[in-house]
């Protein structure tokens, strides 16, 4: 038997080192020194020694399953380098460490699907900003230092000229200021207002302005692109409609309605039974608007929207309060993909 024992250790070398991976090497720890392995097996054959032979050979094998043991945890070590490098043993059968992926905030979300809808329109994108002169946010729109339209846009003033925006239109001018017609743009961004808080107020909140100026242009226009918009956001049964509504820069003005997609228009506690619900005001640029900043008004006409992107979530997502928002729940959050 010693000669077998000497032989099972030759071969034994022999595979470890040629032997690559942890399933190998399982394999041949369980075939050499497993329950029923080699060496178990060995051990079971001395009750057929002699008493002279017994101690001798239960030494070897002893001394042998010991060496093995040795062995297979150095290989052990070896492979795992091969793994994970210096830093030690990584079990790659463990199940992935889970981390909780961020999601999209739901008035990102909706600034970035409009975005996307009227790029597909032919509009571009333009950015201004949030802490802007009276002139562009007020005068250049129409809206005079005395002219009672201030009053529900009241702001946060730094200098008697200098505020923080309460509307996204103050983009309009600062575009028309800066190239010739055509004009295909929308501008999105946060707006502030001294405003109090309530389930659809927000000293700050964001709004998606649209302007397009360039020769014929009219109120079918307006209708069609915002009609397109509706249909992208909010679903392909929707239909729209115009109610006339005043806003100092267009002319004529109008309040803008898509159909409630819950009553389908008939009629529900959603839409206060009324069938529509209002999303944003527009019209048709005023000619004196156009005028300030240089351009042909017998030449051009332009039309203009603008719309509150929290407005449009709490429709789109039938939410009911704007503070959600803005309270960074995450159980709130995270159900907006
Ligand atoms: N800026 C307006 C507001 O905050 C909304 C608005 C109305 C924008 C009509 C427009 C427009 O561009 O044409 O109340």
């Amino acid at each position: 038997m010693e000669k077998e024992i000497k032989n099972l250790r030759e071969q034994f070398k022999k595979r470890l080192a040629s032997l690559e991976t942890r399933p190998e090497l399982q394999k041949i720890e369980n075939e050499y020194i497993g329950r029923k392995g080699l060496i178990a097996q060995m051990l079971k054959r001395m009750s057929l020694l002699s008493a002279a032979e017994k101690p001798k050979v239960g030494q070897l094998l002893n001394k042998l399953k010991t060496d093995l043991q040795d062995a297979l945890a150095e290989k052990k070590k070896e492979l795992a380098k091969g793994i994970s490098g210096e830093q030690g043993y990584i079990d790659i059968t463990l199940p992935g460490q889970n981390f909780s992926r961020g999601t999209m905030h739901p008035v990102e979300l909706i600034l970035k699907e409009t975005k996307n809808i009227f790029l597909g329109m032919g509009f571009s994108i333009v950015d201004g900003p949030e802490i802007e002169l009276d002139y562009y946010n007020f005068e250049a729109l129409n809206i005079p230092k005395d002219h009672p339209a201030r009053d529900v846009q009241d702001s946060f003033y730094i200098t008697p000229d200098i505020l923080l925006r309460t509307q996204t239109s103050p983009m309009q001018v600062r575009t028309m200021e800066n190239q010739s017609p055509p004009v295909r743009i929308v501008s999105a961004g946060k707006c502030f207002r001294r405003d109090s808080i309530d389930n659809t107020h927000t000293p700050m909140f964001h709004q998606i302005e649209g302007l397009a100026v360039d020769v014929d242009l009219s109120l079918s226009d307006l209708k069609g692109v915002i009609t397109e918009f509706c249909k992208q956001i909010f679903g392909k049964d929707r239909i729209i409609r115009f109610r006339p509504g005043y806003f100092p820069f267009v002319e004529p003005g109008a309040e803008v309605d898509v159909s409630c997609g819950l009553c389908q228009g008939k009629g529900c506690s959603s839409c206060g039974y009324s069938g529509w619900l209002e999303i944003m005001g527009a019209g048709m640029v005023h000619p004196h608007v156009l005028e300030m900043v240089g351009y042909d008004t017998e030449k051009y006409t332009g039309f203009a929207f603008g719309m509150g992107a929290e407005r449009i979530a709490m429709l789109k997502y039938d939410i009911n309060d704007i503070r959600l928002f803005f309270e960074n729940d995450i159980r709130f959050l995270t159900q907006f993909k």
